[in-house]
């Protein structure tokens, strides 16, 4: 029993991870400050600000909705600082999952693990899945492709309706571009981690074009009328709207007032998932104790920014009651062109370079939470916990196993797997994880105050309890079927670890022979 939480000494887990282990075989290091802010913006700027932000506003905060961003933002930067702590001071590819084993022991890590797959993963499908309709829409809405009915209905899963020609609503057979992407960004990220970042980059600059282009050109025309939503209210409280209750998929819940801006923060919390996905690059990083937390942070504070930014300009234009659509910032820059009073050929260039931009964002976006995965599944296999994940590549140097697994996995999903399953999945993945680094914090700071620590969480005694009793809470509001997910996904996850991870373990077998 006592096995169950057998704990990798910190030291061992830097050491192991700057030798490469008994191969000697070992990920490139190649990565410096720029790249690992670039993956970090690539993995946080996708899908919640495109699509998530619109609903959040309409029916849960008004334009408050800049509040419930300042609010993701501090919680995330407390589970990002800590994530700083741990990156430059246990700088492995594992990242909570190899966090925890130095803190909390085996069982915990492999539940971090385990559950880091939904954020990773899944996280992944579901960022394919919207992927899949920007790209629709793109052909078909702004470009006027004619699409026939067969190829309608591989736009989407066969859990979700689509809209033939003539109107009627049937289920869709896959999501083939879904597929397709996962597939490609597969390749890509087999080839190698700096051909991996290059593409990144290229694809963040397009993406930030846009956002400062949507910024910039929306500040202009900003009624600042529609910022007010409670005219009774005065100062900053004039944003919030009122609060009243509301049915939302067959349950009450608040809306507006700060209560709704509370619940637009755990909505947008999907907006910055990602940022600790540059902590699974740490094994190929120049100089990881230095740089993990500069591409944490000085990411995460820049998407923070743009994000409260782009939630001021889009509120500022459109009315928030009219942002309850899939494509908010498509009705914002549609606003923003007629206020401008654009040319129709003006107007048409605009709207095709932001779809262009957030196809472009989201492509990022699944590029480095796939790379997330493969780190994490290689470190497990490292220790022995997965079978062949470990496996690396010896012309490119990248864990082909564990990708081309990856890469199967998230293409299967994003083709067949309904979003409702697998969306919230993601966050309550993500938000388990963020508690625990920010528990182990103070533990190793008890355990092994000695160890060198290249970054250090200012106040560590608050901001780490804080983080985790945040993040916590945010999970709290989550409806009661993710939970129920959660649970399903980690006895499934026990399953394993029972049947092989224990077995294998290489930690627990050499504590039984005695070399530890
Ligand atoms: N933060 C990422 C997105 O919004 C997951 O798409």
């Amino acid at each position: 029993m006592a096995n169950l939480f057998i704990k990798k000494d910190v030291n061992r887990l830097i050491a192991d991870a700057a030798d490469g282990g008994e191969s000697g075989h070992r990920l490139k290091r190649t990565l410096g400050p720029f790249n690992l802010i670039m993956l970090g913006v690539g993995a946080i700027i996708g899908a919640g600000i495109f699509s998530l932000t619109g609903t959040a506003a309409a029916y849960y905060a008004g334009p408050g909705i800049v509040y419930s961003f300042i609010i993701g933002g501090i919680l995330c930067a407390f589970a990002g600082l800590c994530y700083a702590e741990m990156a430059a001071m246990v700088p492995v590819s594992g990242s909570a999952y190899a966090y925890s084993y130095a803190t909390l022991g085996e069982l915990i890590a492999w539940i971090i693990g385990w559950d880091l797959v939904l954020e990773y993963a899944f996280g992944s499908v579901t960022v394919a899945t919207s992927w899949s309709g920007y790209f629709f829409s793109l052909m078909t809405k702004t470009l006027g492709v004619p699409i026939s009915d067969d190829w309608i209905r591989l736009t989407k899963g066969p859990w979700e309706l689509v809209t033939l020609t003539d109107g009627t609503q049937v289920f869709g057979w896959w999501n083939l571009p879904a597929t397709l992407v996962a597939l490609f960004l597969t390749g890509i990220l087999y080839r190698g981690i700096q051909e991996s970042a290059f593409i990144n980059n290229l694809i963040v600059v397009v993406k930030l074009t846009i956002i400062f282009a949507f910024i910039a050109l929306g500040w202009a025309v900003v009624d600042p009328l529609h910022w007010v939503g409670n005219s009774a209210a005065t100062g900053l409280a004039r944003l919030v709207p009122p609060a009243t209750l509301a049915m939302r998929n067959g349950h009450e819940v608040m809306s507006f007032g700060w209560p709704g801006v509370l619940t637009g923060a755990g909505v947008v919390f999907f907006a910055y998932i990602g940022f600790d996905a540059v902590s699974t690059t740490a094994q190929e990083c120049r100089n990881p104790s230095r740089d993990l937390p500069i591409g944490i942070l000085v990411s995460l504070v820049t998407c923070t920014f743009l994000y409260i930014l782009m939630a001021l300009v889009l509120t500022g234009v459109v009315p928030y009651q009219e942002l309850g659509v899939p494509d908010p910032i498509a009705v914002g820059v549609d606003r923003i062109v007629s206020l401008r009073g654009w040319s129709e050929g003006g107007q048409r260039m605009f709207t095709f370079a932001v779809k262009v931009g957030a196809l472009a964002g989201l492509t990022s976006v699944i590029l480095v939470l796939m790379l997330g995965q493969t780190r994490i599944f290689y470190s497990m296999a490292k220790d022995g916990l997965l079978p062949w994940f470990d496996h690396l590549s010896e012309r490119y140097s990248t864990p082909d196993f564990a990708t081309v697994t990856t890469g199967l996995i998230v293409a299967l999903g994003a083709g067949f797997l309904p979003m409702s399953l697998v969306g919230e999945l993601v966050s309550i993945g993500t938000l388990l994880a963020f508690v625990l680094v920010c528990v182990g914090i103070p533990i190793l700071r008890i355990k092994n105050p000695d160890v060198p620590r290249p970054f250090k969480t200012p106040l560590y005694w608050l901001v780490a309890p804080l983080g985790a009793l945040a993040c916590f809470w945010v999970m709290t509001g989550l409806p009661r079927d993710t939970w129920v997910r959660l649970v399903v996904w980690l006895i499934i996850g026990f399953v394993i670890y029972f049947g092989y991870g224990s077995k294998h373990s290489k930690l627990r077998l050499e504590s039984q022979n005695g070399k530890r």
